[in-house]
């Protein structure tokens, strides 16, 4: 059996592990919002409207922000048309998917909702089709205190008391020319400005993201982020990236993905560095990672066009094991970069690229929850340099890769480490942490299966889920088990005195 030790010294720290790396999505596209998050005829609904099973799943993966309403939505989305009265809110086609906006989520539906969830709420701005003005307006209704036009809508809307949004995006993948409104890197660089001054000079408290390369694969990658960051200058606080993966080959090279990942922030890292010493500057644009998944099978033109129906089934992807292991990869590769990378969103959250998806009166689970849920639920802390001592192999697409992925974070007397072995036959892996002993293992859970190709579906939907795991050992400076194969394993230790 192949051997591999992880190396933590509880010293060797990178970086808080910000709480919003573990966000999420929502996009008014296909079934997300109708028929997702909200369904008044589904007997799972409240009496809101809001399907009670999709939201106690989703209060379960604690998702600590929540990006809204787009995605390329947002480049033809007036937000005015989803305030007011619902009966006057107008039906519209909608531009990105071709699809059916009846407007009856909006505005304050998503922000109400985001205060019961817990969600600190993203809002993205329309800088497709919108103007700066209208950004800067968005902002006055949603945080301003009344006594002016759009604040007094509010209240009129039935909200007295701002609802202080803290996190706006200055549009979205600007840089595709998919993108409805997509300008050079320089005229989106002058718009958002335009609408970054006017929003901040509104309520100084607000942090801006600006729209970063779309893909890793544009012909102006990470120079349309020089353009941008520089343009921009002090206005932006955070430059987003996105990335969704797919397997295009074979399951040990497409387990070798989250590599790809992990290149694209440290390449967008170096664009953010060489900005802030060009312009000599304390300030430098920390990473948002606003959209990333596993997303392939359902990307063709068919499978995102709405054809004018409402809530059409969109990109309702299907995950399976291996998908898991990437999303697990890719989340150690976002935890390994603590210290720079600040907020990232899974996308999506229900039906559209999910991990949840829903009948009118059914909810299925998929793959991707898991590693998701458990990565979120031990995330409180500071991330640890990992070193991974061990085999290797060599993915065709992304080079050498150990065999067993790693990453950890220390919360006061809590050690939590993520382990994936990528592997086709189980692995002994050996944690040693110096530092301080480990005294006990709280608890540790595992994501596997007898296939990669295994998923969930409506007729076995537990097929792929987490399980207890009770292989650890304590061992002398640390701890050992054996990880079956295509495995993702989650455990939590508590320490004792320091060594
Ligand atoms: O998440 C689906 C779509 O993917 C988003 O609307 C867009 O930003 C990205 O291209």
């Amino acid at each position: 059996m192949k051997s591999s030790t992880i190396h933590l010294h509880t010293g060797h720290r990178i970086g808080h592990v910000d709480p919003r790396v573990f966000g999420g999505f929502l996009e008014h596209m296909g079934r997300a919002v109708y028929q997702g998050v909200y369904e008044p005829d589904s007997p799972r609904a409240d009496a809101e409207g809001w399907r009670v099973d999709v939201l106690d799943r989703l209060r379960d993966l604690d998702l600590a922000v929540m990006r809204y309403p787009g995605g390329n939505f947002v480049s033809g989305y007036h937000w005015q048309d989803g305030v007011g009265p619902r009966e006057r809110r107008p039906r519209v086609r909608e531009k990105a998917w071709n699809s059916i906006e009846t407007n009856q989520v909006g505005t304050d539906e998503f922000l109400r909702l985001s205060e019961r969830m817990g969600w600190e709420p993203m809002l993205a701005v329309n800088l497709g089709t919108g103007t700066p003005e209208e950004a800067h307006d968005w902002v006055e209704y949603c945080n301003a205190p009344i006594g002016t036009r759009f604040a007094d809508l509010r209240a009129a809307n039935g909200r007295q008391q701002p609802y202080g949004v803290k996190l706006w995006c200055l549009g979205n993948e600007m840089s595709g020319e998919w993108q409805i409104g997509h300008v050079p890197p320089d005229e989106y660089a002058s718009r958002a400005r335009q609408a970054a001054k006017m929003m901040k000079d509104l309520d100084p408290t607000i942090q801006l993201v600006a729209s970063g390369s779309a893909t890793h694969f544009l012909p102006s990658y990470m120079e349309w982020d020089r353009v941008i960051l520089e343009g921009l200058g002090d206005h932006v606080d955070y430059l987003s990236l996105h990335n969704y993966v797919g397997n295009h080959t074979d399951t040990m090279d497409f387990l070798a993905c989250p590599q790809l990942i992990e290149k694209q922030i440290l390449e967008i890292d170096a664009v953010c560095r060489y900005v802030q010493g060009r312009r000599k500057s304390p300030k430098r644009a920390m990473l948002c990672f606003d959209e990333w998944n596993v997303w392939y099978r359902t990307q063709t033109q068919q499978d995102c066009d709405g054809a004018g129906r409402l809530a059409p089934p969109l990109a309702e992807e299907r995950f399976n094991l291996e998908d898991a292991l990437v999303v697990a990869g890719i989340l150690h590769a976002f935890v390994r970069h603590a210290d720079v990378l600040k907020m990232a969103n899974l996308a999506q959250v229900v039906n559209v690229i999910a991990p949840l998806l829903t009948r009118t009166d059914d909810l299925l689970v998929q793959s991707i929850y898991w590693p998701f849920r458990l990565f979120s639920r031990r995330r409180e802390g500071h991330s640890l340099v990992t070193s991974v001592e061990g085999p290797s192999y060599t993915s065709p697409s992304h080079g050498p890769v150990p065999h067993v992925d790693a990453s950890a974070i220390l919360g006061g007397d809590l050690l939590h480490v993520f382990l994936t072995n990528r592997d086709d036959e189980a692995a002994e892996v050996r944690i040693a942490l110096a530092g301080a002993d480990v005294a006990e293992l709280v608890d540790a859970e595992i994501v596997t299966g007898a296939d990669p190709k295994d998923e969930n579906d409506w007729d076995a939907p537990d097929r792929v889920r987490a399980q207890p795991f009770d292989r650890f050992k304590l061992v002398a400076a640390g701890a050992i088990a054996e990880l079956p194969a295509f495995s993702f394993v989650a455990a939590t230790f508590r320490l004792g005195a320091s060594s």
